[in-house]
């Protein structure tokens, strides 16, 4: 098992270890006085794995509970939200008391939001599921649901107690999630990692699976420890995010995947980076190179002026510019602010 620590206002560790599910129980009893565990998680991956957490901590001497919603970003609402605390209020949790989220990225950033703010705010433990909520969601502390307005726009900083990831679990996710997973992979290779993205190049992420998840969270863990509340460095998680955003939002959110929208902003940002100068020659092809060994797309078929006027709104969006995050080469990146009467030249529309 590997450890990686968190030095965020409230510390926590991040477990990584093949099996380590049916040890939640042992793991989890130290960290908290309570007697009731609340086990969240979606209609996809409760059947799976429930029954194996909730063992683990009745075996450790915890009260549990389980509580399951309809698998999708669709229940990532409100209302999921309130149906939870009734059921945390019917199972008699308290302030001392603590939510398991099990699932991908959906289960933590609802659950996480409901820990949040159940009770003005009680423990809760990540067990992330997916490779994006292993690699990205289940750390940092973002909670959040989406308003019918948009995504995310309501949520809450709340550390998890601990994330416990069992690099085993991906073996039921359907490859469509793990692809979109590596998107984000990607990115890290990208911003901070050369070592990262030259192995994602020599070998197959699956064969090397720990050691990804283990370079993607020691990345996510330094940027985050320097930047707990997102006001700074924490913005170059949004490599590729920025035109991604504005793909999905384009897209309607359906047929383009997050991880596949942030792959194709990525490329296509790093194209224009390079033809202007400010990334080194040959970045765009070994990214792009990259991006199509793992199935995931370097392009869009919408014009770019389209995917431009999208950006406005981002929520990165400052002022009158946007800061985008460039690449000045593999395993190394920077924010610059492109103001808005810049843009069309920029981007060359
Ligand atoms: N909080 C953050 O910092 C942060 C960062 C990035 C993304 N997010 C959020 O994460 C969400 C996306 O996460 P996601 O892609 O994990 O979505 P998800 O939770 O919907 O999981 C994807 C799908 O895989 C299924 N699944 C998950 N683990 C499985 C397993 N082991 N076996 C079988 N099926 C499994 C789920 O049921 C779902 O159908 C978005 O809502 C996004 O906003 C949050
Ligand atoms: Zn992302």
């Amino acid at each position: 098992m590997k450890t990686i620590h968190v030095g965020t206002g409230r510390s926590y560790d991040i477990l990584i270890g093949h099996g380590i599910l049916d040890e939640a129980g042992k793991l989890i009893r130290p960290l908290t006085k309570g007697i009731r565990a609340a086990v969240v998680s979606d209609t996809n991956v409760a059947p799976i794995y429930a029954e194996r957490v909730i063992a683990s901590l009745e075996k450790a001497g915890f009260e549990t509970s389980l509580f399951v919603f309809e698998a999708g970003e669709g229940s990532k609402r409100l209302a999921t939200v309130e149906k939870l605390y009734s059921h945390l209020y019917k199972n008699d949790l308290t302030r001392t008391d603590i939510i398991i989220a099990l699932g991908g990225g959906v289960t933590g950033d609802m659950a996480g939001f409901a820990a949040a703010t159940y009770l003005r705010g009680i423990d809760f433990v990540q067990i992330p599921t997916s490779l994006l909520a292993q690699v990205d969601s289940s750390v940092g502390g973002k909670t959040a649901v989406d308003l019918p307005s948009g995504k995310n726009l309501v949520g809450a900083f709340w550390q998890p107690s601990l994330v416990i990831i069992d690099p085993e679990t991906l073996n039921t996710l359907p490859e469509k999630f793990f692809r979109d997973g590596l998107g984000e992979v990607v990115k890290y290779g990208c911003i901070r990692s050369l070592s990262l993205f030259e192995r994602l190049e020599s070998e197959n992420a699956r064969d090397m699976i720990d050691d990804v998840i283990f370079e993607c969270v020691s990345v996510k863990r330094d940027v985050v420890e320097h930047d707990e509340r997102d006001t700074g460095e924490r913005a170059i998680l949004n490599f590729g995010h920025t035109l991604g955003h504005a793909l999905e939002k384009l897209h309607n959110y359906e047929g383009l995947s997050h991880g596949e929208a942030v792959a194709a902003g990525a490329a296509i940002l790093t194209r224009v980076s390079e033809s202007s100068g400010l990334t080194e020659k040959g970045t765009s092809q070994r990214l792009e190179a990259l991006l199509e060994k793992y199935g995931l797309p370097t392009k869009s078929e919408l014009p770019l002026a389209e995917i431009i006027a999208a950006t406005r709104g981002d929520k990165k969006s400052t002022g009158k510019g946007i800061n985008f995050v460039f690449l000045d080469k593999i395993g190394s990146c920077f924010i610059k602010k492109i103001e808005i009467a810049d843009m069309g030249s920029f981007f060359g529309i």
